[in-house]
């Protein structure tokens, strides 16, 4: 059944009794999570992806996304009963559905311009099986303007023009590891339409799975802003954080101290410091703005370049706390724990720790790494495979990631096996007094 311009009731029922049916363009880590949301609410689901094996997995009823708690689950009850199956034929999956999803990569060129290649060859597809009464959304995260520029004239090579067929961006607004918890109502869905019937047609669709509720914007390009300005927030606030960390360093004082005591005041939401932002969205999005606007973006720039630096600032610190103790740097073995951007997520786009390692090895170091995620992987960003149990002779550890696994660190065990005990906490998240008493130098950003 056609939803677009369709009052909330019939939107509802056509979701629940399966009459409704939805193509999802990209099967990753957060378009799978929505197909399986979108299907167990009632929807027939098609899941469009390039990726033969992941098509053959889905159809098997196999999720292929690691780390999403519940997510196997509702991929293999909606699979088992009918509703979720999956496709590489896109026109076909376009010409079978009445709304078509697009939630895949978007990605920055090696000049950080967006590159909307992917998006764009989505549209191409959907163009050759769109009907009019079909509803296109966005969900990828994409630069303000790009449904109005980009994605509609692609659409329109259809021979239909808006109007005969609904376009609305909605933001995907979930992080990995709790996909299906925000999907289905940690945040309010935030929906933009191009036109007055598209708003109201995603506020109706999205409102059948997100118990928060949804938040209606008056434009599409009002929608694509939000979720990029959420990524600006936190990475222009993180790079005040790190800035005042390392102020605090100077000073001889605890950030973190100073950070929540300032924070019990409402008006103030100093971020963490670290050793860098890392992921595919943070460090990406300003760019969604830098380089596609022609207003002063100085802040968003100068952020970028006080993130970037951080992985250089963390080594600096190992560096010092190794000259502290008589040794150098330059043929030092130094143990990186975690290589993956966050913890216990297996994501290395962007990752402070890549950064960290070439550094390290720049400046002479011998470079070991162990991430629980990774395993082996590690090797592919120039470090040495090692794990907790192996290790010999290192001189110094540095926490690159937050692991939970690191919290459970026998240090007296470990230390036994150092040839010198210093240990830089890139993450913040090992007790500093716990560390002192067992005699490891300890040096964190913003920790003097
Ligand atoms: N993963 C996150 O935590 C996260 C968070 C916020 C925003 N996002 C945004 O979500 C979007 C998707 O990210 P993801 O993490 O799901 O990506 P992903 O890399 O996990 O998955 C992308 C999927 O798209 C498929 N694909 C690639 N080209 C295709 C094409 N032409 N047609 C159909 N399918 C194609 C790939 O085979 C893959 O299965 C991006 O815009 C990203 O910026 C992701």
């Amino acid at each position: 059944m056609k939803i677009y311009g369709q009052p909330e009731k019939s939107i509802r029922q056509a979701v629940a009794s399966g009459d409704v049916t939805i193509a999802v363009y990209g099967l990753g880590k957060m378009g799978l999570p929505l197909a399986a949301v979108f299907a167990d609410a009632g929807a027939r689901v098609i899941g469009a992806d390039i990726d033969e094996s992941v098509v053959a997995t889905i159809n098997q009823g196999i999720c292929h996304v690691t780390g999403e708690p519940g997510l196997p689950e509702l991929v293999e009850r909606n699979v088992d009963e009918g509703r979720l199956s999956a496709t590489s034929d896109l026109v076909r999956a376009a010409e079978a559905a009445d709304v078509m999803i697009i939630l895949v990569p978007t990605l920055l060129d090696d000049d950080n311009n967006p590159d909307m290649s992917i998006v764009q060859s989505v549209c191409r597809d959907i163009a050759k099986g769109l009907d009019p009464g079909d509803f296109v959304i966005q969900e990828s995260t994409v630069p303000p303007r790009t449904t109005r520029d980009m994605i509609i004239p692609i659409l329109e090579e259809s021979g239909h023009k808006v109007g005969d067929f609904g376009v609305a961006h909605c933001p995907e607004r979930t992080a990995s590891g709790r996909a299906i918890i925000d999907i289905t109502g940690a945040y309010p869905k935030i929906v933009g339409g191009v036109d007055g019937a598209s708003t109201e047609t995603a506020r109706s669709l999205y409102s059948t799975i997100n118990k928060k509720g949804v938040i209606a914007v008056s434009d599409v390009t009002a929608a694509e802003s939000v979720k990029v300005f959420e990524g600006l927030y936190r990475d222009v606030n993180i790079a005040l954080a790190n800035e005042l960390a390392m102020v605090c360093d100077e000073l001889g004082i605890d950030a973190r101290e100073v950070f929540d005591a300032a924070n019990t005041q409402p008006y103030s939401h100093i971020h963490a410091p670290g050793c860098g932002v890392g992921g595919h969205c943070i460090p990406v999005y300003p760019y969604f703005i830098i380089n596609t606007v022609e207003s002063s973006t100085d802040m968003l720039r100068l952020a970028r370049r006080i993130n970037d630096g951080m992985p250089a600032y963390t080594v600096d610190l190992l560096e010092s706390a190794l000259r502290e103790i008589g040794a150098g740097i330059s043929g030092a073995r130094v143990l990186l724990l975690g290589v993956t951007y966050r913890g216990d997520v297996n994501e290395t786009r962007f990752s402070p720790a890549i950064d960290m390692i070439n550094e390290l090895k720049r400046r002479g170091a011998e470079v070991f790494a162990y991430d629980p995620v990774l395993g082996s992987g590690v090797q592919r960003f120039g470090a040495i495979p090692s794990d907790l149990n192996s290790i010999d002779s290192i001189d110094a550890i540095l926490i690159a990631s937050d692991h939970a696994e690191f919290k459970e660190i026998d240090w007296d065990l470990l230390g036994r096996r150092m040839r010198h005990k210093v240990v830089v906490d890139g993450r913040g998240v090992l007790d500093p007094e716990e560390l002192r008493l067992r005699r490891y130098l300890y040096r964190a950003v913003g920790r003097p």
